[in-house]
């Protein structure tokens, strides 16, 4: 224990932390989630994307309002991921059109959830929920990759938008977590609550904030290893569990009381994949050019 620990504080009391949090969040489920501001403009391309006539330009109309966002979509579709030919585009209708509607939806999703992990409200985890943002943009992509290669069948964007949000749960946790000086004194507390967590409440929120059932599904057990390896990518949320692990996501179920967690997965050296990592670096390395 640092010097800076309240002495008081026993195994027990920090289960009741723990539960008091868990009860808080639930109850708060229950009702109307109230995401923070960040998260308005994905919420309302969310909405144009539900419509009976979703269009580009109504889309356009939400992200120019922010200049952040914007610019990110700008740089995105100059990346040579979406700009293999070199012709860059220098206006936000055009660069919409290329990178299409769900990946623009994922590019508004992570500028809130960098806004989340930069927000004062997360302050006292900052190296956590930073390596929970890294660690979700690397999946993102590698996600991306993936289903490119692997699994024709399945959308490359929506597996980026899947790859992205599978830890969203995890900030969530954070946000409340903050409200306890208790877990902010024992951060590796707090690690394990968003390990056992994460993953039921990222369903929720991913459900309210009104993506795609599949990428819905994909966040639920993406850290739980599989009793049989993944060899085919038939579903998002395979492509999510191979991701999660490519970028670095061991650690996430290494804190699992979880059977299996023990031994490496299968999936880090199926030749398939590993044969996969140089395109999964440059992806990586061409996203993170962007940001
Ligand atoms: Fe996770
Ligand atoms: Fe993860």
């Amino acid at each position: 224990m640092s010097e800076h620990q309240s002495p008081d504080i026993s195994g027990s009391k920090l289960n009741e932390q723990r539960f008091h949090i868990l009860e808080q969040i639930a109850q708060e489920m229950g009702g109307n989630i109230v995401f923070p501001v960040c998260f308005e403009i994905t919420a309302k391309i969310s909405l144009v994307m539900r419509s009976k006539a979703p269009t580009i330009q109504k889309i356009a109309v939400e992200i120019q309002k922010d200049p952040l966002v914007t610019s990110k979509i700008l740089k995105l579709a100059n990346s040579v991921t979406y700009n293999p030919g070199g012709a860059n585009v220098t206006d936000l209708n055009q660069a919409l059109m290329r990178i299409g509607m769900q990946a623009t939806r994922s590019l508004a999703l992570a500028c809130a959830m960098e806004q989340m992990s930069q927000s004062k409200a997360v302050s006292p985890f900052e190296a956590f929920s930073r390596e929970i943002l890294l660690h979700s943009l690397k999946a993102s992509m590698v996600a991306r990759v993936l289903a490119q290669k692997l699994a024709p069948h399945l959308h490359a964007d929506s597996a980026m938008l899947a790859g992205l949000v599978h830890d969203l749960g995890a900030f969530y946790i954070l946000h409340h977590a903050v409200r306890y000086p208790e877990l902010v004194e024992r951060p590796d507390s707090v690690k394990y609550l968003v390990a056992q967590w994460h993953e039921s409440i990222g369903v929720i929120l991913l459900d309210a904030l009104g993506l795609p059932e599949e990428v819905v599904e994909s966040a639920a057990d993406h850290d739980f290893p599989r009793t049989t390896p993944v060899e085919h990518l038939r579903s998002l949320a395979d492509v999510v569990y191979v991701a999660n692990l490519w970028a670095d996501g061991l650690n996430e179920v290494q804190k699992l009381d979880a059977p299996g967690t023990a031994i490496e997965p299968p999936e880090l050296t199926n030749p398939k994949y590993v044969a996969l990592q140089p395109e999964f670096e440059a992806a990586v390395a061409d996203f993170m050019s962007t940001w």
